[in-house]
């Protein structure tokens, strides 16, 4: 009879376990990107935003491109002089004291906080194959990132990523980690219409000696504000909105790239010690926050990545913080940078991305862009090349070199003889012509 009783009760729990599940979690909230800019103004004590420039040269608000009107900043901080004013002489004080306060400040004002809480992610390889990239046989890796959601089940977060490396290798080989855009978002598309050199970079790649993994930031974090009680940081938060200083999507993609090094870590055909990390326009910009804050990265090749990215934030040229603080765009960054574009401006921003760059240091940087014909100037080729001016006596401290020049170069100059890398090549948004450049940049230190 006891026996009875207790099957009874089991298979009660099991049949109702759903039932429970939406009694005791509440939903994710739903709030459209309008409605939780609104909310993060609100908070701010914020009644309006200045609006940002248009990105299209035919407007009458087009962004300024004119270089006699871009640099009237006079407030770039400077990452040697700590907070209280001190300076920083010696490389043991940058890393062990100044270089927190600056991730305190990139953190908190500008990209947000990792919550404590972030579960345990449990890999699988879900499939193993034998193929080819232009002739060259490799063994591609099908990956899944299982987060454990026991602590929000009402959302199942995964992180999609494939691991390619040449089958033919005599040791680990080095990875570069591709942030890759999901082409299935866009099935109209006629793959067709794709530049020929779209996936050129894998053979590339593997013809240097290299695998890569590519890595679907959106299958983890969707790109846009009304996605933010979803994904990783909505699992984080249980379905509630962000606080002011949460993390944005920039800093959960390179959290994801950070799970997937983890993995790497685990996996005897890689060399952990060599991993990269490389992406283009916004994927640039969270290449950039990847390897600045998760220094086990051995190299980051960031590309366009402008405004949020590489570019200086109080550069007034292209694209501008009124665009990124945008309800278009500020999913990207945490609420606290909304302010920026409101009671406050970029020179009241207590860091500026030279200073990010600089957390990159001693690892390698490469920072590459296109050519304002083919690319606009909305990406802000020259803010990006200040940014690693202004980043280089961080990597002095440490014993490295800098672009070697602090003059503006010419289209098409490649400044790899340092530790910090620029190069402006002469096509458009895309990475493709420049992984020579990077590849020749990354010899230096990657065979
Ligand atoms: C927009 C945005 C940029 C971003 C780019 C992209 O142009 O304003 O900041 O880099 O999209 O990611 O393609």
């Amino acid at each position: 009879m006891r026996g009875k009783i207790f099957f009874i009760i089991i298979i009660f729990i099991f049949s109702n376990s759903d039932a429970q599940v939406k009694e005791i979690f509440e939903p994710p909230v739903k709030l459209s990107a309008k409605e939780d800019h609104a909310r993060i103004m609100k908070l701010l004590g914020m009644e309006s935003i200045r609006r940002g420039p248009s990105g299209n040269p035919e407007d009458s608000n087009y962004a300024n491109v004119d270089e006699s009107k871009a640099s009237p900043y006079t407030s770039l901080p400077d990452p040697l002089i700590f907070n209280n004013g001190e300076k920083v002489t010696s490389s043991e004080m940058w890393l062990k004291k100044r270089r927190s306060e600056i991730v305190e400040e990139f953190e908190r004002e500008i990209y947000g906080r990792l919550p404590s809480n972030i579960p345990k992610v449990n890999w699988e390889v879900t499939k193993v194959e034998n193929s080819f990239i232009e002739n060259i046989p490799v063994i591609k890796k099908h990956l899944l990132g299982k987060v454990d959601n026991s602590i929000y089940p009402l959302l199942n977060v995964e992180i999609k990523a494939t691991l390619v490396v040449p089958q033919k290798i005599k040791e680990p080989v080095p990875i570069m980690i591709h942030l890759a855009f999901d082409l299935s978002l866009f099935p109209n598309f006629d793959l067709s219409k794709l530049p020929p050199d779209f996936y050129k970079w894998q053979s590339q790649l593997l013809n240097n000696g290299w695998g890569f993994v590519e890595l679907i930031p959106t299958s983890f974090q969707e790109d846009n504000g009304g996605g933010l009680t979803n994904g990783i940081i909505g699992l984080c938060n249980l379905g509630k909105p962000r606080k002011l200083d949460d993390w944005g999507t920039l800093q959960a993609w390179a959290w994801g790239a950070s799970k997937v090094l983890d993995y790497l870590e685990t996996d005897k055909i890689v060399d952990a010690r060599k991993v990269g990390i490389e992406g283009l326009s916004r994927y640039g910009k969270a290449a950039l926050v990847t390897i600045a804050f998760d220094t086990r990265f051995a190299i980051g090749f960031i590309g366009s990545s402008g405004a949020a990215g590489a570019k200086l934030h109080r550069r007034i040229f292209g694209e501008q913080i009124e665009n990124i603080a945008s309800e278009y765009e500020y999913h990207w960054m945490c609420g606290n940078y909304i302010k920026y574009a409101g009671q406050l401006t970029a020179n009241d921003l207590p860091v500026d991305s030279h200073e990010l760059i600089a957390l990159c240091a001693p690892r390698p940087i490469f920072i590459g862009v296109g050519s304002p014909e083919v690319e606009g100037n909305w990406i802000d080729a020259k803010g990006m090349f200040l940014a690693a001016v202004h980043a280089a006596p961080v990597y002095k401290l440490l014993g490295k070199k800098d672009l070697g020049v602090s003059e503006y170069p010419a289209m098409g100059t490649k400044l790899i003889s340092g530790d910090i890398g620029f190069h402006q090549h002469f096509g458009g948004h895309t990475n493709a012509p420049n992984w020579e450049t990077f590849l020749e940049f990354a010899k230096k230190y990657i065979e």
